[in-house]
């Protein structure tokens, strides 16, 4: 089993990445609940991998209601505090949350009839045997839904150098960890090698118009900034000097919009 950690913002969970998760589910949020909404059933068991802040916990919850459950997971306690206290405030009653490297599923006594991940599969050095990982605890006929991003489709109109550099950054790093912040364009065949049947993708790259969207870009630099000075990819100031100029010159200039990285969705089912 492969035990190697690099969630890149890992370091900022708590607060900080609450609101980061929260910008970034209002981007992705509404492609999510149109992509899983079909597959969510009463009375169903689903697993959540890498819930993170608990973003679609409650949805899935409230899709599968009171006689249904849903057993979420993350490797990051501060996150799994932020998704506890969500389900609370929700008064949700039907989610276990469990602190569990992914690769670590098999150690669950159930097998499930769902299984959803969202942009966790491209922080695994070995994404092919964690899907592999998770397969195993579907029922037969269970379905996998994971969404993995294509980094390198992420663009600004008009082109900024400024946020050329904060993806080539992300690139760097995936590249230095051994990760692949491109995987989403590699789901489709690796669901098809792994053996899932009727797979099916469909791929969204959404828009980021206004300064309460964009702000997800210096907000994001800033939580990757000690992975970047970790992997020597880039020194403090030039890292300040950055997130300074993403908010002047793209977060508060109405002139640039954001072509967010492209999310491919699929989906398969289990023989
Ligand atoms: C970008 S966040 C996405 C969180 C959530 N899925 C969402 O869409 O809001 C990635 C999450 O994957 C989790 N993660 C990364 N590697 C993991 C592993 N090996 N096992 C469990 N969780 C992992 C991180 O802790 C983090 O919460």
């Amino acid at each position: 089993m492969i035990k190697k950690y690099n969630y890149i913002a890992r370091a900022s969970a708590g607060k900080s990445e609450k609101l980061r998760l929260a910008i970034q589910n209002k981007i992705f949020g509404p492609g999510t609940e149109e992509f899983i909404t079909p597959f969510l059933k009463s009375n169903m068991t689903a697993l959540i991998v890498g819930c993170g802040t608990g973003e679609k916990t409650c949805f899935i919850a409230k899709n599968i209601g009171p006689t249904g459950k849903v057993v979420a997971i993350d490797l990051d306690e501060k996150q799994l505090e932020q998704a506890k206290i969500k389900v609370t405030e929700n008064a949700i009653t039907n989610v276990e949350i469990h602190q569990m490297d992914l690769m670590d599923v098999s150690t669950l006594p159930y097998l499930f009839d769902f299984a959803f991940s969202r942009l966790v599969l491209t922080h695994v050095p070995d994404p092919i045997t964690a899907i592999k990982c998770i397969i195993n605890k579907l029922k037969s006929r269970g379905r996998l839904a994971c969404e993995e991003p294509v980094v390198s489709a992420a663009y600004s109109i008009p082109k900024s150098p400024v946020f050329t550099r904060h993806i080539e950054l992300l690139k760097q790093y995936g590249c230095a960890v051994g990760v692949d912040f491109d995987l989403g364009n590699k789901l489709k065949r690796i669901f098809t090698s792994v053996g899932l049947e009727e797979v099916t993708e469909q791929i969204s790259q959404p828009t980021m118009a206004t300064p309460e969207i964009k702000k997800l870009i210096p907000m994001s630099l800033a939580a990757c900034a000690k992975g970047y000075l970790a992997q020597g990819l880039a020194t403090e100031s030039e890292i300040e000097d950055l997130i300074s100029r993403l908010n002047t010159e793209i977060v508060n200039n109405e002139n640039y919009v954001i072509k967010q990285v492209k999310v491919h969705q699929v989906t398969g089912l289990r023989r």
